[in-house]
């Protein structure tokens, strides 16, 4: 039984995909739970550039199968053009290494539609989603109107749902977005192709196949999507996405139950960034601010949209490390920190005078909080070609003791580079 979650610890692209596809040289399977193509995970390896949305970041290991289970939402045409770029580039050579789960949601076109209109007409309130249909697809898996990826290869079973679906969706389209419809027929046709792309990856039950899997011994890695200030039910709402992105939701997504979880890893960057409107207490909005950002890269894997930074956030993080259960840290991008006289770490917030030290979790508080910073001597070496943990500079491992003095759990990974690489060890979390 060896079952360990990887869960993004901040508001996503903490660096997930590069830690699982590390993990994943000892994983015999890699499982995508929630979210979809919303995602957007990069893995760089011998410095080629590879970023997934919807095929789990074990993928570029042959011998590791990758399951994408039923509480994800597919872009069933969009996860047929990951394939094939994956497939040209030489990786996915056998289709047994990923499996499809036929009670995945489909996404389909008109989710994608629904969604960009939605957003506009919000207006200045919008969510700032990345527009893959997300929302409308969870939407319509909790009012009983989704197409399941099973129903594509049933034509009979597809039409009647789509026939459903699409009336009220098309009366809301033409009526009150004021934008075009869908036609059942068009999407039947598209579908016909897809249906027999996908086929060779469709697997009924993936469920069954995990619960095999840990029973007999094999290790299983669960990839986590967005992270946990996105969660629909303990992350910044409105400003999250539409599923539950905790640790707990890789047993729900992928059927599996808690007692095979072990080992539950958070991710998180050396500061703190954010897409997409919502509260940021951090937020720099100046020149330091600007560097992380240039230093960091950070623009989005998903949308090309630059991500707002601020200071590291440990009452966010003591926050995720309680409603996840975090056991282990994985401290990533500490390279992208060099460079400045000194780092910031926000300690507290102070709200109306009184001083928090615990995450309140209604957004509009949030908002308002004021952070209070306290601020360690900086340091100006390149840590990024670094090998070994005692070669770091004096001022990198203050600040690493004292965030992991704060959060009082371990941090085992430390990363300092895309590559996988640049990937520093303080313990061996995910080995043989
Ligand atoms: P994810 O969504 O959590 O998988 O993260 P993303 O892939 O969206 O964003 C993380 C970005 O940081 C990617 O461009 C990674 O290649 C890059 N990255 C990951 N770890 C490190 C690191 O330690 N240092 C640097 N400089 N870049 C990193
Ligand atoms: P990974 O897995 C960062 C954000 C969007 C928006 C909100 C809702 O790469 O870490 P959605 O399209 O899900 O309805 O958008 O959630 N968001 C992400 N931010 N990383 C992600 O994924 C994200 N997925 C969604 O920017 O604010
Ligand atoms: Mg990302």
């Amino acid at each position: 039984m060896s079952g360990t979650v990887v869960v993004g610890a901040q508001w996503g692209d903490e660096g997930k995909g590069k830690l699982v596809d590390v993990f994943a040289a000892n994983a015999d399977f890699v499982v995508r739970y929630q979210g979809g193509a919303n995602a957007g995970h990069t893995l760089v390896v011998n410095g080629i550039k590879t970023v997934l949305h919807l095929v789990p970041s074990g993928i570029l290991h042959p011998e590791t199968t990758c399951l994408v289970t039923s509480g994800v939402v597919v872009d069933v045409i969009g996860i047929l053009n990951e394939i094939n770029a994956l497939k040209a580039n030489g990786h996915l050579q056998n289709p047994k290494q990923l499996l499809i789960s036929d009670l995945a949601t489909a996404i389909l076109p008109y989710h994608k539609a629904f969604d960009a209109a939605r957003e506009a007409a919000l207006s200045d309130e919008k969510i700032g989603t990345t527009g893959r249909g997300i929302g409308p697809a969870y939407e319509d898996r909790a009012s009983r109107l989704a197409i399941l990826v099973g129903d594509l290869y049933d034509r009979d079973t597809l039409k009647k749902k789509l026939e459903m679906g699409l009336r009220e969706k098309n009366f809301l389209l033409e009526h009150y977005y004021k934008v075009p419809t869908f036609k059942v027929d068009d999407i039947m046709s598209q579908l016909e192709q897809v249906a027999k792309d996908l086929a060779p990856y469709r697997c009924r039950d993936t469920s069954s196949v995990i619960n095999k899997a840990l029973k007999t011994g094999k290790r299983v890695l669960f990839e986590g999507a967005q992270g946990t200030m996105l969660d629909i039910l303990h992350g910044t709402y409105p400003y999250v996405t539409s599923s539950s992105t905790l640790a707990g939701s890789a047993c729900t997504g992928a059927g599996i139950g808690p007692t095979h979880i072990q080992k539950v890893i958070g991710v998180f960057k050396a500061y703190t960034t954010r897409v997409g409107s919502g509260p940021f207490p951090t937020e720099l909005a100046d020149e330091v601010g600007k560097k992380i950002q240039m230093d960091g890269n950070e623009f989005g894997s998903t949308t090309g949209r630059s991500r707002r930074c601020g200071w590291l956030d440990l009452v966010a993080l003591k926050y995720a490390i309680r409603v996840n259960g975090i056991t282990n840290l994985a401290l990533m991008k500490l390279d992208v920190l060099s460079g400045h006289e000194r780092v910031g770490i926000c300690t507290g917030y102070k709200l109306n005078g009184e001083m928090l030290t615990d995450l309140p979790p209604n957004s509009y508080e949030l908002e308002r909080v004021e952070p209070v910073i306290e601020y360690l001597p900086g340091w100006k070496e390149d840590i990024s070609k670094l090998t070994t943990l005692k070669d770091l500079p004096r001022a990198t491992t203050n600040y690493i003791d004292y965030i992991g003095t704060q959060l009082g759990t371990p941090i085992d990974v430390i990363s300092i580079g895309p590559g996988r690489d640049q990937t520093l060890w303080v313990k061996p979390l995910f080995t043989n």
